[in-house]
């Protein structure tokens, strides 16, 4: 392995694009999940917290439903090469199972891993240089929230060998994102022909309420509060500043629910980004987490909404995790041309 790291920095990530979100956050009081996993603090307790908690990481079934999304993927694949493009890769440790098994099947294979954060970025190409050479291994930080379709599309499409079949991961995504904002994102980055292999975190069981409710404690404990308080600490919060909750909302667009840790001010407390102040008064809330829980008809009806089809899904016998492979139904300029 070389001593450095060739990274590709997307717009989207340039400093005062970030800055000017980091203000908007704190003044609408809604805290946008991607400023969880910035710092090397942030992406260690995530990893640690994820490597703790996550089912993907703990339970054996949810393990198989992976390789059984990769093995669907593999038997529409025809010969040649294949590109893995990692979208909010995290460490990466879903796409290297996946890339694991391409390289066990003698597919020669490529991967882009994409996530806003640096440090996810590296830990997840790094992981992934096991089973790609690293002349194959491409790593691009970008804010698929905000970064604007076509010029993704065309960098990642210059780090892909002409004429590669794309599998596009979006693991443990659809939980951060407004469904509205995201999927149209998604929807423009996916050509007819990828294969787009998702995941979400289920609510379980026939009950949507009940099934939100008994994975509330997934969220709230120590490892997960360490984590959220971070983004308020390098604010110069304290933790005796106020109170972090966890509550279960339903979002009135979507009738999605989503599991919100809100931290609500004991006392004012005044917040500086640089030379701007942000001020919060006693009693003042916010929100400083989602994540949306899905049921896989749920999930279905979303994508749909924006021409993503689920062509096969599985489920752990929890009913915790599903992972779904859909295919764009929308006719590209690029597919037809
Ligand atoms: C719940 S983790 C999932 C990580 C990995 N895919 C997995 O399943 O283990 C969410 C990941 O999305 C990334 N992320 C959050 N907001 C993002 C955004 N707006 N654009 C790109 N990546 C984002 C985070 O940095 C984090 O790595």
């Amino acid at each position: 392995m070389s001593s450095a790291a060739l990274v590709t920095v997307h717009c989207s990530r340039f400093p005062g694009r970030v800055r000017a979100q980091l203000l908007d956050s704190l003044r609408s009081r809604n805290v946008n999940p991607k400023f969880h996993y910035d710092s090397y603090k942030q992406t260690r307790k995530w990893l640690r917290l994820h490597e703790a908690l996550s089912p993907a990481r703990n339970d054996p079934a949810c393990e198989a439903i992976y390789d059984q999304g990769l093995a669907a993927v593999l038997k529409r694949l025809a010969p040649g090469p294949v590109h893995l493009i990692g979208l909010g890769c995290g460490g990466g440790h879903k796409d290297v199972r996946l890339l694991r098994r391409l390289r066990r099947e003698g597919r020669d294979a490529g991967y882009t891993a994409v996530d806003v954060s640096l440090p996810m970025v590296l830990v997840a190409r790094e992981a992934a240089q096991a089973e790609v050479p690293e002349a194959r291994c491409h790593a691009v930080v970008c804010d698929l929230g905000t970064a604007d379709a076509a010029s993704l599309d065309d960098l990642l499409t210059r780090q892909e060998p002409p004429g590669a079949h794309r599998i596009l991961t979006f693991f443990g995504m659809m939980p951060n994102f407004d469904p509205a904002h995201i999927l149209p994102r998604l929807a423009a980055l996916t050509r007819p022909a990828d294969s787009l292999l998702l995941s979400a975190n289920l609510a379980p069981g026939a009950d949507y309420a009940k099934g939100t409710f008994q994975v509330l404690p997934q969220y709230d404990n120590e490892l997960t509060r360490d984590w959220l308080m971070v983004f308020l600490a390098d604010l110069g919060v304290e933790p005796s500043d106020g109170h972090l909750r966890f509550v279960i909302e339903e979002d009135p667009a979507t009738g999605l629910r989503r599991i919100t840790a809100r931290f609500e001010f004991g006392q004012p407390r005044e917040v500086w980004v640089e030379n701007e102040a942000v001020r919060f008064e006693a009693g003042a809330d916010l929100r400083l987490f989602f994540s949306y829980r899905y049921t896989p008809s749920r999930l279905r009806e979303q994508l749909g909404r924006h021409g993503l089809a689920i062509g096969q899904q599985w489920v752990t016998p929890s009913g915790q995790e599903g992972v779904f492979l859909a295919s764009s139904q929308i006719r590209s300029p690029r597919a037809e041309g």
